[in-house]
């Protein structure tokens, strides 16, 4: 099946069809399939072109407002003029400048934060489906000009001081908004469904979710051995834009990279509490089949991750997904992709 590309950490593009197949494989039946850390919305998106009936759910709104674009929004919602024109301030209409008042020299050029502003702001007078498509454009466009897709770091300097055998993707960090808003604008209007499927999109902490669902799939943040680094660090200015007008009084000041502090859950990005947290997770949602995705290099190991899913299913069982390196991190080449299923 063909899949919009994903820029985002822990992305399941690349292992989605294998998933699919090996639900199949170990004959899992299922009509109604909850996405509790719904990411990028590319599960969720298989699974609708299957024929199931989803519910996409992730903490953050602004990949709430990715997945309503992409799996609740029909085609050709947003036209190229239409995109284009959120580019342009119109006449006679006030328009504040909080990111180029307050992110010069952290993540974009001045002329691209005033953009943001710019664009943000004609978001906002939008009709609501027409806006999850604005901001469709705007966030993959804000992702493919970052180095690495992310903004835990101040490293526009990155950018700025490029050489020709300096890592990055350059070509593409210098691409205008406009250009960017073709490519995304056609890119949304190739992927939409035709006709709408039947999808929910929910903007709750995982362990708040409905429990009626045949299968839930559990795509967690994972650790490894390095210095974990929390979603919200990575994504923090992206959620920021959904509350523009709050952004000011949000900022971390203490923190180079000017980290906004709107929607930081610890729950499942603390390392020490992670096993209790998912204790809690399986048993809020037992009665549905669990498929949980993991890497084998991640914390907890494996075994231990089966040993907790055994205390809620009788059922427990590993498949392996084969060696895919994580998106966003190739380096990581002997790591394999499991999924721990109780049924
Ligand atoms: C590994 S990613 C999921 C990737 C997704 N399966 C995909 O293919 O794009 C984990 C997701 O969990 C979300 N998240 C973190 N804490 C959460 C919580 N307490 N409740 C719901 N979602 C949460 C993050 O925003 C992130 O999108």
């Amino acid at each position: 099946m063909k899949l919009p590309v994903t820029r985002y950490y822990g992305s399941k593009r690349r292992v989605v069809e294998e998933i699919w197949f090996a639900l199949k494989k170990s004959r899992i039946e299922f009509d109604t399939f909850l996405d509790l850390f719904g990411g990028t919305g590319i599960v969720s998106y298989y699974m609708l072109a299957q024929g199931k009936q989803v519910c996409y759910n992730d903490l953050f709104a602004f990949n709430c407002e990715i997945a309503k674009a992409l799996l609740a929004t029909p085609k050709n919602t947003l036209s190229e003029s239409e995109a284009l024109a959120l580019l342009n301030r119109e006449p006679m209409v006030f328009y504040d400048n909080i990111i180029e008042r307050n992110y010069q020299g952290i993540y974009y050029l001045d002329e691209e934060n005033r953009q943001i502003d710019t664009i943000v702001q004609n978001i906002l007078r939008l009709s609501n489906e027409k806006k999850a498509c604005a901001y469709y454009l705007l966030f993959q466009s804000c992702l493919i000009k970052r180095p690495f897709n992310l903004f835990h770091r101040k490293n526009l300097n990155l950018r700025i001081n490029h050489s020709e055998s300096s890592f990055g993707n350059y070509v593409t960090w210098e691409k205008s908004f406009e250009q960017l808003f073709k490519q995304f604008v056609n890119e949304l209007n190739t992927y939409q469904f035709e006709q709408l499927k039947n999808v929910k999109i929910s903007n709750l902490d995982a362990l708040d979710c409905d429990t009626s669902y045949d299968l839930v799939y559990i795509d967690p943040p994972y650790f490894n051995n390095g210095t974990p680094i929390s979603y919200h660090s990575r994504y923090h200015f992206l959620e920021g834009l959904m509350y523009y007008n709050d952004i000011e009084q949000k900022i971390n000041r203490k923190k180079a990279n000017l980290e906004i502090g709107l929607n930081c859950e610890s729950e499942f990005e603390d390392k020490a509490s992670f096993s209790q947290n998912l204790r809690k997770l399986f048993a809020r949602y037992h009665k549905s089949v669990l498929v949980l995705s993991y890497t084998t290099n991640g914390y907890p190991s494996i075994d231990d991750l089966v040993c907790i899913m055994k205390e809620f299913k009788d059922h427990v069982k590993v498949l392996s997904l084969g060696k895919k390196p994580f998106a966003l991190n190739r380096s990581n080449e002997g790591r394999e992709e499991v999924l721990v299923i109780g049924k």
